[in-house]
């Protein structure tokens, strides 16, 4: 990405700390590179320049991240995972509903290399939820719906799969739960990271873009269940807010 120039800049102004007590291998400990910075007064695309559904046309400010941007970033972190896990098997927890493209889209770069790399690697998916957002707020109130036993992550490599880390709380309760489970090793991989206020204090392992405090759909990130349906990830204009509203 180092031709994106006009919409990413170098991470050296922003607060996190990596969750280094996690990483311990040297390929990890040695990318500085916390992923694509997207800065605070990037306006995004025009919805002219790309392909969007006729459907929510008038609902969309912009489209912040392309899909092909998406992809090719995902590539890197299938790329950043292997050189982490060094082609062992995998246990993929995907962290519904937000997560689902980002976890398949991954697995299947994570399986794509590997197996280019005539590298045997299996990788089995489990689904977790947690529901915390009304509109385009987080509510206190959030528990995990899922598998109530997750034995089968004792002495994995488990990959924590999430669209979007905020505050950092899914993220906390959910290595906090795993944990309990005894696996071999847990890292976090988050599609992106947005800089809100009292935000995460640690990073993800794998980063796709450090993004302004702007609220996004598509890609399967949500208004109220609204736009997952949206290849590209994009600005929800005030009247697909209140449009959607509930
Ligand atoms: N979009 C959709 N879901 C979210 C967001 C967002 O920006 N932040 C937290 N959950
Ligand atoms: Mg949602």
């Amino acid at each position: 990405m180092g031709g994106c120039t006009n919409i990413c800049s170098s991470l050296s102004k922003y607060q996190f700390n990596s969750r280094s007590h996690m990483s311990t291998d040297m390929a990890a400990d040695q990318r500085k590179e916390p992923g694509v910075v997207i800065k605070d007064g990037w306006a995004g695309y025009s919805l002219e320049l790309f392909n969007c559904p006729e459907h929510y046309r008038g609902d969309l400010e912009c489209v912040y991240i392309p899909h092909g941007v998406i992809m090719n970033r995902i590539e890197c972190l299938a790329r950043d995972i292997l050189e982490d896990i060094g082609h062992h098997d995998l246990m993929v927890l995907c962290v519904l509903k937000g997560g689902y493209k980002f976890c398949s889209d991954l697995v299947e770069s994570v399986k794509a290399q590997s197996c280019s790399a005539n590298r045997r690697l299996t990788t089995r998916v489990e689904f977790i939820r947690f529901k915390s957002y009304l509109n385009d707020q987080s509510t206190e109130d959030m528990h995990i719906i899922g598998p109530d036993d997750l034995s089968m992550l004792k002495g994995k490599n488990v990959l924590i799969v999430e669209a979007i880390v905020d505050t950092g709380k899914t993220m906390r309760a959910l290595l906090q739960h795993v944990e309990t489970f005894q696996p071999k090793m847990v890292k976090v991989a988050g599609l992106l990271v947005k800089r809100v206020p009292h935000g995460a204090v640690e990073l993800p392992d794998y980063v796709g873009f450090v993004i302004p405090n702007r609220f996004v759909v598509g890609y399967a990130l949500d208004y109220n269940e609204y736009f997952r349906d949206l290849n590209h990830i994009c600005v929800i204009s005030e009247t697909g807010k209140q449009k959607y509203k509930v």
